[in-house]
């Protein structure tokens, strides 16, 4: 698996849960199940995703079971003509769904796998004329204002391994943190943003970033999931 080359560190050491204690120690066994059980499959899968077909290589994220509800609810916030940053991109599905409504989309990731298979797959999917990708930390290389920005982030804070590992956990939520602090900025004046978590992190931390930078905040949908047999709450919400 390919190494991590670069992640920035500001902001990590600062983190300190908000969840209590127990939910701290649910969601540490969850990583270290998770981190047991290793990466996955090596290769390039081939899934399909709400009528499109991504090719995701081992280092990016394959969507996963609920990611349709949130490829939805991303499908129902567009318009047409709206310009759009998918922030975190990895196989580029949220980008390819927003481009299929109509809109110019921006698809950045830390991971320059993903990078480059949310270009390929903007080509397998006829949508290539309509998504730029690029690599970015958080907003470094993004330039103007976007109609709708959305970003299903890392969901934990511990230091990851290497580029799969960057889907899952941001260290002290550096990432996370700096999104937040910077998004007002690359918003147009109604611009709005479509975000994805769960209780596998730390979901008081998450609020707290939402209320500190008092975005108007609406769940758009909520599902429970097994995740190695621990009930995980996945939620979509609607900043704006
Ligand atoms: C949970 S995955 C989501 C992938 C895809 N958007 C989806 O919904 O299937 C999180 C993505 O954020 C990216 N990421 C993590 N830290 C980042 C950072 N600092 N800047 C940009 N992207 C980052 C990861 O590489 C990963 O592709």
């Amino acid at each position: 698996m390919t190494k991590l080359v670069h992640q920035s560190t500001s902001e990590a050491e600062s983190y300190r849960p908000l969840a209590s204690q127990e939910r701290v120690e649910e969601i540490k066994e969850l990583r270290q199940t998770m981190t047991s059980l290793g990466g996955g499959e090596e290769g390039e899968q081939l899934h399909p995703f709400l009528g499109l077909t991504l090719r995701v290589p081992s280092q990016v994220m394959t969507p996963c079971p609920v990611s349709p509800m949130l490829g939805g609810a991303v499908f129902a916030e567009v318009r047409p003509g709206d310009r759009v940053l998918d922030m975190g991109t990895g196989s580029g599905s949220l980008a390819l769904i927003a481009a299929k409504k109509g809109a110019d989309v921006v698809a950045v990731d830390l991971n320059p796998h993903a990078v480059a298979a949310a270009r390929a797959n903007a080509e397998l999917n006829g949508v290539a004329d309509r998504v730029e990708s690029r690599e970015s930390d958080v907003f470094d290389s993004v330039e103007g204002r976007f109609d709708l920005i959305v970003f299903n982030p890392p969901f934990q804070w511990f230091a990851a391994t290497d580029y799969a590992d960057v889907a899952g956990t941001d260290a002290g939520y550096q990432a996370l943190t700096r999104f937040f602090r910077e998004a007002r900025a690359h918003l147009t004046e109604k611009g709005r943003m479509i975000l994805f978590f769960s209780t596998m992190g730390d979901v008081e931390y998450f609020e707290k970033l939402v209320a500190d930078e008092g975005f108007e905040h609406k769940v758009v949908f909520s599902t429970t999931q097994p995740v190695f047999d621990v009930p995980v709450e996945f939620t979509v919400h609607r900043l704006s």
